[in-house]
């Protein structure tokens, strides 16, 4: 059988904008998602067992049972127990780069590539639209993350609108490796904060979330307006974050200093963001964030906003 080598691109939010809660606990959501070049490598080997395992050489990734990549491999074991009975379990070794617990959904790409991968070593060929399903039980961001690009998406976050790719522009990526912020508790603090403030019927959600395909953001990335994207960024939960941990607001204080097209915080944190026009001035402002912060454990990446989700890097031959 062969095995295969996965790119699992990161994810940034170019804007996440909170309407109201859902009747399965989760929020009603408007965002504008966007892969980066940042990325994960996971392989995946057969192994001639019934079992999945598997192999990180990231400390910081939860055990086995907690993590998604594992849990969307039970799940299409459960799913398709025929072609997991003949074709076995996989060994899938993970090469962490994007940094964890950051809101850059890189436990959720983790994921998204195993799905990819499975359908690839089991031969089922189920379409995107029909990996995405099993995906949106998994979590909220794993079907953006299969697919990739630049997508508009409402719901969950599960329910996508692709748009072109802003991918002339690229980011700095700035994040403290010891601050971990907890999703559930940024949404959560976000209701009780907030809550007030929700839409409360269906045709205000479907309404406010359908303005977001005319909303300046979206008309500047269609027109190519780098200026404007970074003006455009948005992220409601930066209003519970951010008072929260100062440290994050002055990094982002700092980024913005730097000249940039925008400034934003990433999902739920950690991760704040600074667009930028070219590689050249990202790759400057990562050396002057480096030489002003002195901090050890900031941690500064740079990459291209890209219109690709998971995809095979290498295929061989067992
Ligand atoms: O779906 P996922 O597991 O990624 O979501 C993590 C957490 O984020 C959820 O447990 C929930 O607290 C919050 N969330 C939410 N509404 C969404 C997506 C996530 O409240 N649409």
């Amino acid at each position: 059988m062969h095995s295969y080598s996965l790119i699992a691109p990161a994810k940034i939010n170019l804007y996440l904008e909170i309407l109201g809660d859902r009747a399965d606990g989760y929020h009603e959501l408007v965002m504008l998602l966007q892969s980066i070049s940042l990325a994960d490598r996971l392989e995946l080997r057969a192994n001639g067992r019934q079992a999945f395992r598997i192999h990180c050489d990231s400390p910081q990734m939860p055990p086995q049972e907690q993590n998604l990549a594992y849990k969307a491999a039970q799940v299409m074991s459960q799913q398709f127990p025929d072609s997991f009975h003949q074709f076995g379990g996989v060994d899938i070794t993970i090469e962490k780069h994007i940094p964890v617990s950051a809101g850059l959904a890189g436990g959720s790409t983790n994921a998204a590539a195993v799905l990819v991968g499975l359908n690839l070593m089991w031969e089922l060929g189920l379409t995107q639209p029909e990996l995405q399903e099993i995906a949106a039980q998994l979590g909220s961001d794993i079907p953006f993350c299969i697919s990739g690009g630049t997508a508009i998406a409402t719901g969950r976050g599960e329910c996508l609108d692709p748009i072109n790719s802003p991918d002339w522009l690229w980011v700095v990526l700035a994040k403290y490796r010891s601050l971990e912020i907890s999703t559930p508790w940024a949404y959560n603090t976000y209701r009780q904060q907030f809550g007030d403030t929700y839409l409360t019927d269906a045709d205000s959600i479907q309404s406010r979330a359908s303005r977001v395909h005319s909303s300046p953001l979206v008309e500047a990335i269609v027109g190519q307006n780098g200026a404007q994207i970074g003006q455009q960024l948005y992220n409601d939960l930066e209003k519970v974050v951010l008072p929260e941990h100062p440290k994050i607001a002055r990094l982002k204080g700092a980024l913005q200093r730097s000249g940039v097209l925008g400034t934003l915080m990433s999902g739920s944190g950690s991760t704040v963001f600074a667009l930028c026009d070219s590689q050249a001035q990202a790759e400057r402002i990562k050396q002057e964030l480096t030489d002003d912060l002195t901090d050890p454990d900031l941690g500064l990446w740079v990459a291209q906003l890209c219109s690709n989700g998971i995809h095979v890097g290498a295929v061989a031959k067992k």
